[in-house]
């Protein structure tokens, strides 16, 4: 890698998903979600918390956007809720859901800011659930006609796409781990799931003609312990990472990761001409950073990590956290997206994009108009230095995506964990905004952005 890519400007913006923000959630014709459906069982969610108001952004469009604006940026990631548009899955399409997003983009246009659109962040209608879930195939064939309904009416507006956010998330975390909906514990079903995200993946990207389609990508990059923990760490990789990368760069699964994931060589699964319109299926990648993963050799004390069971067939491996730590506890080394940048180009060869960056802190209280969170301020900047370090070392970095514009619904923690640039007042029914220190701080960095950037 020789040609370095720091000349040519970083875009910045700040990113979102729908059932964190939207709230709403039986307006309009919307149909109802896994996640609607998870967070009504007890004991699945901190506090009992669920995603019915959220950010209540669905009737405050025009204040979200004011927001956004006031930040300045280039770009604002969204995602669309599936649910609205088509209630059964597949099928009828609800207009309603695309009047909502067809004035979100059209008032982000008319304020100078770039759309980037994410179909998938994790509302999969409850009706595909029912018939299989992302285990079933049916669900990848479901999801064309979904992209293919959206891009019809927002294509023309819309040029920057990302299928999926985080398919690791929604196989592992929601079918293996069982701690995100629909709350499965099943480890082959986490497999099953992450093929056909993929090939879903893929058939989307034919479904958007013109269009520039990534998939947003949770990689991470994983430290042993110690050379005992070699084995274990080579299963996590495989499964956070090569999982994705393979086929999407190779058009294959490796013998190594089949040895983890033995249910990807059965040929029902698997099948001719599937990994074959996955390989090359992108033309830019996403990659949300927040921490690196440390495996170990079990040794049976302590508490169970929650994401330990999100590595199906990786046997007697632990997770370990170091310090400094976020409020939601993980660890904060951004050496780590540093390095996972690097690795991650010379292995893709793809534009990369840092689809979402940022931590969840315990704020101080809104004082005079003023929320005072240095803490997120020395994450988001030692995170940044270090994509100027990748850039300098000739990763084409794109984008940078602050997550989260607003504190909103964090999945299994509630509304307990708040990653916003921008206060939400929950005791307050009007669910007034504050914008906090950070948000001040990030504005200045896109008024005057440091040297090379
Ligand atoms: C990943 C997810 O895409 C987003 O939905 C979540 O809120 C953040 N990371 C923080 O956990």
């Amino acid at each position: 890698m020789t040609a370095s890519h720091s000349s040519s400007p970083l875009a910045l913006g700040v990113a979102t998903a729908s059932y964190q923000i939207e709230g709403a959630v039986t307006e309009d014709g919307r149909g109802p979600s896994i996640w609607d459906t998870f967070t009504a069982q007890p004991g699945r969610i901190r506090g009992g918390d669920d995603g019915a108001e959220a950010c209540d952004s669905y009737h405050r469009l025009d204040d979200d956007v004011a927001l956004i604006r006031g930040l300045g940026v280039d770009a604002y990631r969204f995602s669309l809720a599936w649910p609205r548009i088509m209630p059964e899955g597949r099928g009828r399409v609800e207009t309603r859901g695309l009047d909502y997003y067809e004035r979100l983009v059209d008032a982000l246009l008319a304020a100078g800011i770039e759309p980037v659109a994410t179909l998938y962040h994790w509302d999969l209608p409850q009706p595909l659930e029912d018939a299989g879930g992302w285990p079933a195939r049916q669900t990848a064939e479901a999801f064309v006609e979904y992209a293919g309904a959206v891009h019809r009416r927002l294509g023309d507006r819309v040029t920057s796409w990302a299928t999926h956010n985080e398919p690791w998330c929604a196989a592992y975390l929601g079918y293996a781990a069982g701690v995100h909906a629909p709350g499965r514990r099943e480890g082959a079903a986490g497999h099953r799931a992450a093929h056909h995200l993929m090939l879903g993946h893929a058939w989307a990207r034919e479904a958007l003609p013109g269009a520039h389609v990534g998939i947003v990508l949770n990689l991470a990059p994983v430290w042993a312990e110690s050379p005992e923990a070699e084995r274990v760490a080579d299963g996590v990789d495989a499964i956070r990472n090569r999982v994705w990368l393979d086929p999407l760069v190779d058009g294959a699964y490796d013998d190594k990761l089949l040895a983890v994931a033995p249910v990807l060589a059965d040929a029902e699964l698997v099948r001719p001409g599937d990994l074959e319109s996955v390989k090359g299926s992108a033309d830019w990648l996403g990659i949300n950073y927040y921490t690196p993963v440390r495996p170990q050799v079990a040794a049976g004390r302590g508490e169970a990590h929650p994401e330990q069971d999100a590595y199906p067939g990786v046997e007697g491996l632990e997770l370990v956290v170091r310090e400094p730590r976020t409020d939601i506890g993980w660890e904060i080394e951004p050496r780590g997206l540093e390095e996972l940048l690097v690795q991650t180009y010379e292995r893709t060869g793809l534009p990369l994009v840092i689809t979402e960056n940022g931590a969840a802190c315990a704020d101080a209280d809104v004082v005079d108009g003023r929320v005072e969170d240095a803490d997120r301020i020395d994450y988001l900047r030692g995170h940044l230095a270090a994509v100027d370090r990748a850039r300098e070392a000739g990763a084409d970095v794109r984008g940078y995506f602050v997550w989260t514009l607003l504190d909103n619904f964090e999945w299994a923690e509630g509304y307990a964990k708040k990653f916003g640039l921008v206060h939400v007042d929950r005791s307050s029914p009007s669910l007034p905004r504050t914008p906090k220190a950070s948000y001040h701080w990030f504005a200045e960095q896109v008024a005057a952005p440091a040297q090379g950037r």
